[in-house]
This record gives structure tokens, C-alpha cells and sequence, in this order.
């Protein structure tokens, strides 16, 4: 359920999807809780201190009160002298005490929320970077994202100012009314009739305007939506001419959110008044009923004004309880989806890089036995089928077939990414899942159809295929993979940055860079997917050039759309809606009549013709 949920909603950071506080939800809030752990004795004197400065503020009304009895004469405290000078001191004293301890209780609350929260934070991302390749296929990257970020921040918010926010103003409503009563019974009485009117209508305009707000909120997204989607394809808006088109897509988008907003802004105007009166109308009927219970000897002025006094502490208090609600809900929905990722089961790879060696040593042999595979998000459409094939170690083999037909799968099998769904592939005729997972991706590098370079240095992404390895190393590598040169060519080499901030290499350049990345990597086994594909055929021929000092002494991949650059595998398998429809040499395949690669070859043959 909570999957679906995010699965259909972006979390952006006003935007928090809030859940129902249950047995669920406690227990969620409990594991996070346990990470306070560590810093519970922080935690405990902030609490204390909390706790202190809230009870202190407590004071404050019946010193007020007295202090205003004692200019007309009168004693009403029985703990310490009544003269206005002692009340005054007192009070100063209180209040030095209380801001005094109040910065420690901030400092040690922020301090525990702070470590607390980097710990949550490591684990998350820790777990997330470990979790298998499936539950990626079913999120979007920005989502996990703002898991990271705005959920924990908000997480982060409740520990360090909700939290103590709702123990301070328990206590003082709590206490408050405690004084209320106190002081005197009839008064405390009369507001107590006003109240139910008030949260009445409070209940139902309040949720009448959440809800306005909510759809104007859900508008405001949708236009979002409208920026950020013509933003990123906005090479295609241009192309197409279609900027009137999207201005008024825009407009319309925006003119329902400010109609939206509008029909709120009545009835919260409308809700503003009524409770303006509300407040003013209890201040009022408060004084004046005070004052006729003066005016009978009931009630002195100094009492009125700690009843006064005690009031506001209430009423500020009854009046941020809504949103502090609201917020907890907020962060009750953020814990679940922490814990969620928490809670999800793990690859076997771990985080710590001694455990990052390869303890055994795979030759190369690799076999598909009757391998079938489906996605785990759509478990019912067959990707690949019964396939089968030997290679020996070292050997060069070529996988063709039409577009969609399983090829960068199989790819992902060999790394398992995923698991077979039926058969099974063994690598130097073991079972794969007889392997350390580590030893497996450690032995085998795959040159992907579309290559991602990090944000850094053109060095730093070589490097990503073997971590520390030195500079010269580095530039052997580049040079093996034909992209020495044109790395030079740029104005700070090998430092150049690249990525989203960087430069923007060509496909060619990017390719080149995978290939000597992959190079560095020293695998077993390679895997190429259309390493080739988007290069003009001089590059081709230079990225030709480096994938066979790459292919050398081991066992290679090469899915290919042009046939052209696999003529010389020792093997070529053909596959066709996922399965094995045909395997031999070039020459062996050219002979059969009837054949998928003969007639792929006929088409890419006629083309070069044209
Ligand atoms: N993560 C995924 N989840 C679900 N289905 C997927 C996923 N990746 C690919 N597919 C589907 O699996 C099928 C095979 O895809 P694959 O990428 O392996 O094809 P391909 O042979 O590499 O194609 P191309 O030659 O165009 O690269 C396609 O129908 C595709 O829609
Ligand atoms: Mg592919």
C-alpha cells in the first residue's frame, strides 16, 4: 500500500503525504528511536531542562497577579514577601533561570537531533546503495531522493523544535488550566462555555480550508510539472515550435490554482473574523464578568490578571496544538517510508572496502543453462526464455537480434543484477550463486549502451574502475581505449570536469572513457552493449581499435546492432523474443537460407549499398 502511494506521488518538500499514527506507525517511530541510543544521556538532560523552563514560565501569571495586589496593599503569595520590589526581583530571577537553561536545552537537543540524524542518514543511504537492482525498477530516483533529504529533514524538525514544542506547551496547558481553575471557578467556567462553540467551528472550517489548500497545492504541482517537463525536453519544444502551445498550457494550469486559492482566501478570511471575535469576545466577556466579581469583593485585580495571564498561556497553547499535530503526522509519514528502506532486505555486498576482494578467482568459462527471466515489476511478460550457450574462457562472442529482445538483459543476468527466474547460469562450472556477489561484478565489466560519467574529474571517472589505481595507470588505460588524445586535447586533460557541470563529452569520448574504465578493471569476463553504436565510423574505428586491446585474453560480450564489428567472434548467437533462435560463426549462420542474422545481414548490407 505505502509502496503505491509513493510510487504515485512526488515528495517535494511542502508537499508531505501525512499517515494515520497506529500500531504501525508507533512501532516505526520506535525503530528510529532506537538510533537516540548513543546520545540518550544529551537527550535526557535536554529533557530535563525542558521540562524545567516550562514549569518556570509556569510562574510567571501568579507573579504578575500579585505584584498587581501588592500596589493596592494586599498579600496574595504566601511563599515569599509580598512587596512589588521581592515580586519583581523574583521574577527577573525566574526569567534569567529559564533563558538560562533554555539555551542549554536548545543546544543539547539540536546536538542529539544532529548525530542522530547523520546516523539514520548514513544507514539509509548505506542500505540504499546495497538494495538489489528491483527495487530501483520500481521508484523514481528523485523520490529515493527526497527520502534522503526532505524525509529525514522533516524528521530532523519534529526532534529538535516539535518534540519540545508539544512537551512545553502540555505543560503549560496543563498547568494553565490547573491555575485557571484556581483562581477562580466561576470565570474558568464561563470560558469553558465558549470553548465547544469555537472548536466546532474551528473542526469544520478548518478542514473545509485544508482541503481548498490541498487542491490548490495538488494545482501548483501539476504546473510544476508543466516547467520542469518542458525545461528538460525543451530542445523538443523549440524543434517542434511549440512554445505558444505549452505559454498556454501554463496559463490555464495557473489560472485554476489562482482560482482555487481565491475560493480559499474567502472562506479563510471568513474563518479569520469569526474566531478574531471569538478571541476578542472571551477577552472582553473575561474582564467584564471579572469586574463585576471585583466589584463584589469576589475577586481581586491582582487575581484578574493572573487569570488573564493564564489564559493566554492556554489559548497559545490549545492554538499550536493543531499544527503540531499535523506536523507529527507529517513525520510519522516520512518515518514509515525511512523505514521502509531501512526494513528492505539487502544485496550481499557490503560497504567496507576490505571486504571488497576478490577471494575467488573466476576464469572466464561462463554457461547459460535453460535460463529464463521475467522483471520482477512485470513478472508476467517473459524477457528471455530457455536460453542456453557454452562460451570457453577467452572466447570472443557476438549476441545479435532485433530491438527489445533481452540483449542488455542477459547482460544484467551475468552481473546479476537479477536472478534467473528459471535455469541457471554457472560461471567456470560452478552455480553463480555459489559466488560471493563481490567476486562475481569484481571479475566482470560491462561497457553499457548508454554510458553515465559522475560530476569530477575525467581522471576520477577512469579511476571508478579501480579505485586508487595511479596516474599512469590511468593514462595507459586511456591510451589503450583511443581517448588519450582527445583527453589531452582539452584545455586541463585529465583533470577536465565532466558530468552535469562539467563539459559535455560526445557519446564517442564517453564510450572511450567506459571502455578504459572497464580496461582498469582487468575483468574476466567483458560484456560490451553496442559499444559501438553511436560513432561515426572514424571513431568507430578508433573505439574498434580499443575494444580489441580491451577483448584481448578474455572471455567478451559483444552485443552488437552492427554486424559489421562482429565478424570475427568465435561464436555468434542470434536471439529473437528472447530466446536462442540461431549460434555458429558468421560464415556458418551466412549459410543457412532462412536465418534471422542472414537476413539482419541482407539489410545492413543493402543499406551500405544505398
Ligand atoms: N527494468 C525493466 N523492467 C521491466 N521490463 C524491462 C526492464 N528493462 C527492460 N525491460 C523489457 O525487457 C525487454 C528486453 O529489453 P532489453 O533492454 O534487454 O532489450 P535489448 O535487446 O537490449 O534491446 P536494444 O537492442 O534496443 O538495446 C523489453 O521488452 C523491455 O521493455
Ligand atoms: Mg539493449
Amino acid at each position: 500500500m505505502a509502496r503505491a502511494r509513493l510510487n504515485s506521488g512526488d515528495c517535494s518538500q511542502d508537499d508531505f503525504p501525512k499517515a494515520k499514527i497506529n500500531k504501525k506507525s508507533i512501532k516505526n517511530i520506535g525503530k528510529l528511536l532506537t538510533y537516540l541510543r548513543p546520545y540518550r544521556l544529551k537527550f535526557f538532560f535536554g529533557f530535563l531542562f525542558l521540562v524545567l523552563s516550562s514549569l518556570s514560565l509556569l510562574a510567571l501569571p501568579a507573579l504578575m497577579g500579585s505584584m498587581v495586589d501588592a500596589a493596592q496593599g494586599e498579600q496574595t503569595l504566601a511563599v515569599i514577601p509580598s512587596d512589588m520590589k521581592t515580586i519583581g526581583v523574583v521574577t527577573f530571577c525566574i526569567l534569567a533561570f529559564q533563558s538560562f537553561i533554555s539555551f542549554f536545552r536548545i543546544r543539547l537537543f539540536v546536538e542529539v537531533a544532529e548525530r542522530t540524524l547523520a546516523d539514520i542518514r548514513k544507514d539509509t543511504y548505506f542500505n540504499l546503495i546495497t538494495l538489489p537492482m528491483d527495487f530501483f525498477a520500481n521508484r523514481r530516483v528523485g523520490e529515493l531522493n527526497s527520502r534522503l533529504s526532505s524525509d529525514l529533514s522533516q524528521i530532523q524538525d519534529t526532534m529538535t523544535t516539535t518534540f519540545a514544542e508539544m512537551i512545553r506547551q502540555g505543560i503549560l496547558l496543563i498547568g494553565g488550566i490547573c491555575f485557571l481553575f484556581i483562581v477562580s471557578i466561576k470565570l474558568t467556567m464561563l470560558n469553558l462555555a465558549i470553548l465547544p462553540v469555537v472548536v466546532v467551528v474551528a473542526a469544520f472550517f478548518g478542514r473545509f480550508i485544508r482541503n481548498l489548500s490541498r487542491k490548490a497545492q495538488d494545482k501548483l504541482a501539476e504546473s510544476n510539472t508543466i516547467v520542469q517537463e518542458t525545461l528538460q525536453g525543451i530542445s523538443n519544444v523549440k524543434a517542434f515550435v511549440n512554445e505558444a502551445y505549452e505559454a498556454k498550457r501554463y496559463a490555464n494550469s495557473l489560472q485554476s490554482v489562482v482560482n482555487l486559492a481565491l475560493k480559499g482566501a474567502s472562506y479563510r478570511g471568513l474563518f479569520a473574523s469569526f474566531i478574531l471575535f471569538c478571541i476578542f469576545g472571551a477577552v472582553v466577556a473575561v474582564i467584564w464578568y471579572g469586574a463585576s466579581l471585583i466589584a463584589t469583593g469576589e475577586l481581586t485585580v491582582g487575581s484578574l490578571t493572573t487569570y488573564i495571564i493564564s489564559s493566554l498561556f492556554v489559548a497559545g497553547s490549545m492554538g499550536s496544538f493543531p499544527e503540531l499535530y499535523a506536523t507529527v503526522q507529517k513525520t510519522v509519514g516520512a518515518t514509515e517510508r525511512v523505514v521502509e528502506i531501512l526494513e528492505e532486505k539487502r544485496e550481499d555486498v557490503s560497504i567496507v572496502a576490505e571486504d571488497n576482494q576478490v577471494k575467488e578467482h573466476i576464469a572466464g568459462q561462463l554457461r547459460f543453462e535453460h535460463v529464463g527471466f521475467s522483471y520482477p515489476s512485470r513478472k508476467e511478460v517473459p524477457v528471455l526464455q530457455d536460453i542456453s550457450f557454452d562460451l570457453d574462457a577467452g572466447e570472443k562472442v557476438a549476441i545479435v537480434g532485433p530491438s527489445g529482445t533481452g540483449k542488455s538483459t542477459l547482460a544484467s543476468l551475468i552481473l546479476r543484477f537479477y536472478d534467473p527466474t528459471a535455469g541457471q547460469i554457472y560461471f567456470d562450472e560452478r552455480p553463480a550463486l555459489s559466488f560471493k556477489l563481490t567476486d562475481i561484478r569484481n571479475q566482470v565489466a560491462i561497457v553499457p549502451q548508454d554510458v553515465l560519467l559522475f560530476g569530477g574529474s575525467i581522471k576520477e571517472n577512469i579511476a571508478y574502475g579501480k579505485l586508487g589505481a595511479s596516474d599512469e595507470e590511468i593514462i595507459e588505460a586511456a591510451s589503450k581505449a583511443n581517448a588519450h588524445h582527445f583527453i589531452e586535447a582539452f584545455p586541463e586533460g585529465y583533470d577536465t570536469m565532466v558530468g552535469e557541470r562539467g563539459v559535455k563529452l560526445s557519446g564517442g569520448q564517453r564510450q572511450r572513457i567506459a571502455i578504459a574504465r572497464a580496461l582498469l578493471k582487468d575483468p574476466a569476463i567483458l560484456i560490451l552493449d553496442e559499444a559501438t553504436s553511436s560513432l561515426d565510423s572514424e571513431s568507430e574505428r578508433l573505439v574498434q581499435q580499443a575494444l580489441e586491446s580491451l577483448m584481448k585474453g578474455r572471455t567478451s560480450i559483444i552485443i552488437a546492432h552492427r554486424l559489421s564489428t562482429i565478424r570475427e567472434a568465435d561464436k555468434i548467437i542470434v536471439i529473437d523474443a528472447g530466446r536462442v533462435v540461431e549460434c555458429g560463426t558468421h560464415n556458418e549462420l551466412l549459410l543457412n537460407e532462412n536465418g534471422l542474422y542472414r537476413y539482419l545481414c541482407g539489410l545492413q548490407q543493402e543499406q551500405k549499398v544505398v
